[in-house]
């Protein structure tokens, strides 16, 4: 991985598009990649994704798309069509709908990273079992990154506390993209499983998302600086 490309990923988690573009306004796209969720979307649409990328920010569109394959295909499309530079469907949808996807993104010249999530870690292995996925979460996520590296996927969102054992096993160009990030004077916030920056990079994490700890900051760029120039220091 260049140590040049951008690894944090800043979650713009806001209620408002001023909200949220007043921090656009002090990030550096030099320095770090934006990750806009269901709720700024829903709010907001794909002008704002638009608004964002024409700025210079490399946007993961974090939709997690879950439907039939066709469906997913078509929304990975459009998703491309906005020009992001990286976004997610559920593993647990399926190889057919994750080759689905890949096939209708890669008949793209220079198509975006298609990234997948595992397990949810809200999930607690009781409620994994109520929904027919026994075994423990760990087993449940390692089994559905497998599954989603044969589909031919980039890599898939992890917690940075998995990132090791998937490095491990799914080789070095896999990309693992962990949130639950907190440098070691940040707030919990409600995380609890966290780790340094630092650490997760050392664990295998290819990328950092990164919300709180930079958007609640009172100068979030200097916040990302002391983030960047920790995980610079991990290598
Ligand atoms: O503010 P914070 O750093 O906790 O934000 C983390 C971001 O990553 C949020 O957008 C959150 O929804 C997302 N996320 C997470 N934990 C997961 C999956 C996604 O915190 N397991």
């Amino acid at each position: 991985m260049s140590q040049a490309e951008p690894r944090i990923i800043v979650a713009l988690d806001y209620p408002s598009e001023a909200a949220a573009w007043s921090l656009v306004e002090q990030l550096d796209p030099g320095m770090c990649r934006l990750k806009i969720g269901k709720e700024m979307f829903t709010r907001l649409g794909p002008a704002f994704v638009e608004r964002v990328i024409g700025r210079g920010f490399d946007v993961f569109l974090d939709l997690k798309y879950h439907d039939i394959p066709n469906t997913v295909a078509a929304a990975c499309d459009a998703a491309a069509d906005l020009g992001v530079w990286m976004m997610n469907l559920h593993a647990s949808g399926g190889r057919r709908m994750m080759e689905t996807a890949l096939e209708r993104l890669a008949r793209r010249g220079g198509r975006p990273l298609l990234i997948a999530v595992t397990i949810l870690t809200s999930l607690s292995a009781e409620e994994l079992a109520e929904i027919g996925f026994p075994g423990s979460p760990e087993e449940n996520v390692r089994r559905l990154a497998a599954l989603a590296q044969a589909a031919g996927l980039d890599g898939v969102v992890c917690s940075p506390r998995e990132a090791a054992a998937l490095r491990a096993e799914r080789g070095a160009d896999f990309l693992l993209v962990t949130p639950g990030v907190r440098p070691a004077s940040a707030s919990l916030d409600d995380q609890t499983r966290v780790m340094t920056p630092g650490d997760a990079i050392r664990a295998g994490a290819s990328h950092l998302v990164v919300g709180r700890p930079i958007t609640a900051a009172p100068d979030p760029l200097q916040a990302l600086r002391a983030i960047d120039a920790e995980i610079r220091a991990a290598g």
